[in-house]
């Protein structure tokens, strides 16, 4: 089951694990996108908002209906328009949180009882980002919610390697991907207090020589990295740097404390 999987990355990993022999659920907010995706590549569509634990119940009562199980969850679903933090209406906050960070709740919470109850167990793909591992300006509230995505997926993993060996859980953390995020407000709520959300020119957030992907590429990464009961999939490995800045500023950090006479 693949949230978020008529465009883009999700479509991308649905494709690929279809090749692999599985049957697929793609679950999108998109009515028409969803069911022609799933006409298109020979899965099942299913009209789903992941802000909403009841839709996201509705869709593991429908996955399970039809198939009787669900071995592989991919919580992708996610939006990303760009503003500055002192731009944003508190119902821009919501929202992105809603979808991007609420989302993966909702998935987790409402998917994981079924993984663990499997006696092969099963996996978890939750998607974040290069912005859940280092901060970028100008998607403050992106960072925060892929953050967020970034720590429960890691909690997840300690817990279930205690309490669930046979369930895995891997975090997606792709790098720039060619696919309709640079329209998320496309799928804005009309109620919506506007502020400073605007989509992002895909060209002006990553340097002229960035590396785009396509989603099919990620797709078959993520496949082989379930296989493996990988952690972290990395598509952009060059985009190490900043996170390694990072790092090493929280490295020096506790340096710093630990040898000054401001040690406490
Ligand atoms: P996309 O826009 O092509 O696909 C996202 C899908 O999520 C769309 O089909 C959309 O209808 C769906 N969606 C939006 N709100 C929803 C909701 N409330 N409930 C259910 N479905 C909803 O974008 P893309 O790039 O494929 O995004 C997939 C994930 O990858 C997102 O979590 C995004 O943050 C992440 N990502 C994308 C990168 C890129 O360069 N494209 C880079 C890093 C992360």
């Amino acid at each position: 089951m693949i949230t978020g999987g008529a465009s883009g990355i999700g479509r991308g990993i649905a494709e690929e694990l279809l090749s692999c022999g599985a049957k697929v659920v793609i679950a999108d907010i998109e009515t028409a996108a969803v069911h022609k995706a799933a006409a298109e590549i020979g899965a099942v569509g299913i009209v789903t908002d992941v802000a909403k634990l009841e839709s996201v119940q509705t869709l593991a009562a429908e996955t399970l209906r039809r198939f009787g199980k669900v071995d592989i969850v991919c919580n992708n679903a996610g939006v990303g328009p760009r503003a500055k933090i002192e731009s944003m209406t508190i119902d821009e906050w919501k929202w992105i949180i809603d979808v991007n960070l609420w989302g993966v709740i909702h998935g987790t919470h409402v998917f994981l009882p079924h993984l663990i109850a499997n006696k092969d167990g099963g996996h978890i793909v939750n998607t974040a980002s290069q912005a859940g591992l280092a901060a970028y300006a100008g998607v403050g509230a992106y960072v925060v919610t892929k953050f967020g995505v970034v720590g429960l997926s890691e909690t997840l993993a300690l817990e279930l390697a205690q309490d669930h060996p046979a369930v895995g859980v891997s975090i997606l953390c792709p790098g720039p991907v060619r696919t309709n995020i640079y329209q998320s407000q496309r799928n804005r709520p009309a109620t919506l207090i506007k502020g400073g959300f605007r989509d992002i020119e895909a060209n002006s957030i990553v340097s002229a020589d960035a590396r785009w992907l396509q989603p099919r590429d990620v797709g078959r990464l993520v496949a082989a990295s379930i296989r493996d009961g990988r952690l972290y999939i990395m598509t952009h490995p060059e985009m190490f740097d900043t996170i390694r800045a990072r790092q090493e500023a929280i490295a020096a950090a506790h340096n710093h404390t630990g040898k000054s006479e401001e040690r406490i």
